[in-house]
Order: structure tokens, then sequence, then C-alpha cells
């Protein structure tokens, strides 16, 4: 399900400031990501790296665990931008396997996820095309 597109603007850019200060010195890969809550609120987060790599942390999960912890756990949409660090982003950059599934924590099959170059070229997907016939926690309970 789609946001209004004056929504997905003002969260792609939020994705885009958030990128800014991503943390990959190793990598020089720096992603931002903004989640819309469904209180309307916007909650953004970077990917932060590690020396000890697999420390580190993706920007959208970053973006998930801050809302998490901040109370929120319900969510209407998230804008993902990625790219090498001294430019802006020449790719729509998907979140990895590992972000899926957290998000599919949360989030439903029509869950729409953003992956933009800039505020005016970006695409729409649903977490469903994403991450299809996904592991739940309905199978464990
Ligand atoms: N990264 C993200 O932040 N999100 C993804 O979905 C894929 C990868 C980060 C992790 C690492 O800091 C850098 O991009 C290169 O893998």
């Amino acid at each position: 399900m789609r946001l209004e597109r004056e929504l997905e603007e003002k969260l792609v850019q939020a994705a885009l400031e958030a990128r800014e200060n991503a943390y990959a010195p190793y990598s020089h890969y720096l992603v931002g990501a903004a989640l819309l809550g469904a209180g309307g609120e916007i909650v953004t987060g970077c990917n932060v790296e590690n020396s000890s790599y697999g420390a580190t942390c993706c920007a959208e999960r970053t973006a998930v665990f801050r809302a998490v912890s901040q109370g929120e756990r319900s969510f209407l949409g998230l804008a993902v931008a990625g790219g090498l660090e001294g430019c802006a982003p020449q790719d729509y950059a998907f979140p990895c396997g590992v972000c899926r599934q957290v998000l599919s924590e949360f989030c439903g099959p029509d869950f729409p996820v953003i992956v933009a170059k800039s505020v005016s070229d970006y695409q729409v997907f649903s977490l469903g095309e994403l991450l299809p016939d996904s592991f739940g926690g309905e199978s464990i309970r």
C-alpha cells in the first residue's frame, strides 16, 4: 500500500539526511533509513560500522531498533538511501536479508519500502515482494 506522494518524499528526504550521519570508515558505503511510525513520527537510522565487521548495524535496523526502544511498534513505511561516500546515491539500495526479516517482525506484507536515489527518483516495493514466504513468530507459538 503506497503512502501519499508528499509523505513518500518527506521520508526519502529524512533518509538522505540520516545518511549523512553514517559511520562507515571500512566500506565507505553510506546508508540512511527513515521509518514512519503510526503516530506520524519519523525515526531515522544510519549504518554504524565496527572494526569487528560483524558488529556493524545496518541503517534499517538502527531505525527499527530506535523506534521500538522509543515505544513505537507500528509502522506505515520505510525509505532507504545508500551509496558510496562522496556522492549522491547512484543506485537504489535495497534492505539486506537480515533487515527484511527484522522489518517483517513488525510490518506486514503490504508495508511499503521506498528505495531512493533522490527525492524525485525512487521506487516503492512491498515488504511481501522483498521477503516472500517469510518466517514469522506464529510458527513458533
Ligand atoms: N548496509 C545497510 O546499512 N543496509 C543494508 O540493507 C545493506 C548494507 C550497510 C552495512 C555496511 O555498513 C555497509 O552498508 C556495507 O555493507
